[in-house]
């Protein structure tokens, strides 16, 4: 096989890049080990910032976001057991949209199969080769059949367990990390959510978050150990934990749990982003913590730089755009990251030993509620700062 760019893993990075790419003419192939069915039924991110509900609608994957995405204009902070609005529309000018990762997997799918376009599922043992000369290519097996893909340029949105970024020689990249004191207990549950917006809670028994996945369903989340057992979390010990962090400031409904499951948090950057031919995007090279909902916005921001470089490089054979891809991205990268970072250490409950932390952040939040300076910076980071 034979393609342009020759693309590993279809989540929201490696389709929105086919499809963007699809949009200027440049032919794509995509290359997926998990089952179609799997990639549109994983529950992960659900908020995604302005600029990307402009990006799925300008691009004509947009119209089942429009009908059922959850438009917000700001979101609650409940700390000092009450209930503080940040209205973003007035501070920034900008909505945010509740539309599940899952949601725009199955419309970015149903758009490429419906232009034509290839993406092969369930493909084994993927591995990628030459990255850096002009023929870089893709290997795996489907059944007991090898297969090369042989491309100008690879994109490695494989995610952070993917194969892509080790292709990178070590002594060509640098990684910086960081890991937190606790993880998110997250449930789906058959209920309404509590509030009309997101609901940020910070209490003396850790973190709690109050989102949705559609006006009957509430998505939610308890700060717990990073590596805590969910057995030791029935039913019963979710709700409690629920309703005393949210501590009577909206009326929380209990339903049938659907899905239950524990996720660490880490803050993680690999740089450079390209090497050669290929070149990273989203989780491949950057993990957040989920607290600022900036995952999947990222790696939207990364393909929205990768897919304008390819073009100009097609169209005019320049490749200056595609040498500062990198650079380019980062800077949003480390953005998202400081903003990360400050969203989760303002929010959850750590130092127990000592009091100090909890004195702070209370007046933190308490200065991020009352001042209109502090109010603006959370707003113009969390509906997303400008596009390049
Ligand atoms: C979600 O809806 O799953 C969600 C929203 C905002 C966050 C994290 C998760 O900060």
């Amino acid at each position: 096989m034979r393609t342009q760019v020759g693309i590993v893993g279809a989540g929201p990075a490696g389709l929105m890049l086919s499809h963007l790419l699809h949009l200027a003419g440049i032919d794509s192939i995509i290359v997926e080990s998990r089952s179609r069915a799997y990639c549109e039924g994983r529950i992960r991110a659900g908020l995604i910032e302005q600029w990307v509900i402009d990006l799925l609608i300008d691009s004509g994957v947009g119209e089942r976001l429009r009908r059922e995405g959850m438009f917000h204009d700001g979101i609650y902070l409940c700390f000092d057991r009450a209930l503080h609005h940040l209205d973003f529309r007035n501070l920034v000018g900008k909505q945010v949209a509740i539309y599940g990762q899952q949601e725009i997997v199955k419309d970015l799918i149903a758009r490429r199969l419906g232009d034509g376009g290839r993406i092969l599922f369930e493909v084994e043992d993927t591995s990628i080769h030459d990255i850096a000369s002009t023929n870089p290519r893709i290997r795996f097996r489907q059944g007991d059949k090898a297969h090369e893909i042989e491309c100008d340029f690879i994109g490695g949105c494989d995610g952070f367990h993917g194969v892509c970024r080790d292709t990178i020689p070590g002594d060509k990249r640098a990684t910086f990390e960081r890991d937190y004191p606790f993880g998110w207990l997250g449930i789906l549950s058959e209920s309404p959510p509590p509030a009309d917006e997101l609901v940020y809670t910070y209490h003396e028994r850790g973190f709690a978050l109050y989102t949705m996945r559609s006006p009957t369903v509430s998505r939610l989340y308890l700060q717990c150990a990073p590596d805590e057992d969910i057995a030791n979390w029935p039913d019963a010990r979710i709700w409690e934990e629920l309703h005393t962090r949210i501590a009577g400031t909206k009326p929380l409904q209990e339903g049938r749990i659907l899905q239950k499951g524990v996720t660490p948090m880490r803050s993680f950057v690999c740089e450079p982003m390209q090497y050669g031919r290929l070149f990273l995007a989203g989780d491949s090279s950057h993990i957040v913590p989920p607290t600022g909902a900036k995952g999947m916005n990222l790696a939207f921001a990364d393909v929205r730089v990768l897919s304008r470089a390819f073009e100009a490089f097609y169209r005019s054979g320049k490749d200056d755009l595609l040498e500062a891809y990198s650079r380019t991205c980062l800077k949003r990268v480390w953005k998202a990251q400081r903003f990360s970072w400050w969203m989760t250490q303002m929010l959850h409950r750590y130092n127990l030993e000592n009091d100090f932390d909890m004195r702070r952040q209370l007046a933190e939040l308490d200065y991020v509620a009352s001042s209109v300076a502090a109010s603006t910076a959370l707003a113009e980071n969390y509906a997303g700062l400008p596009m390049p």
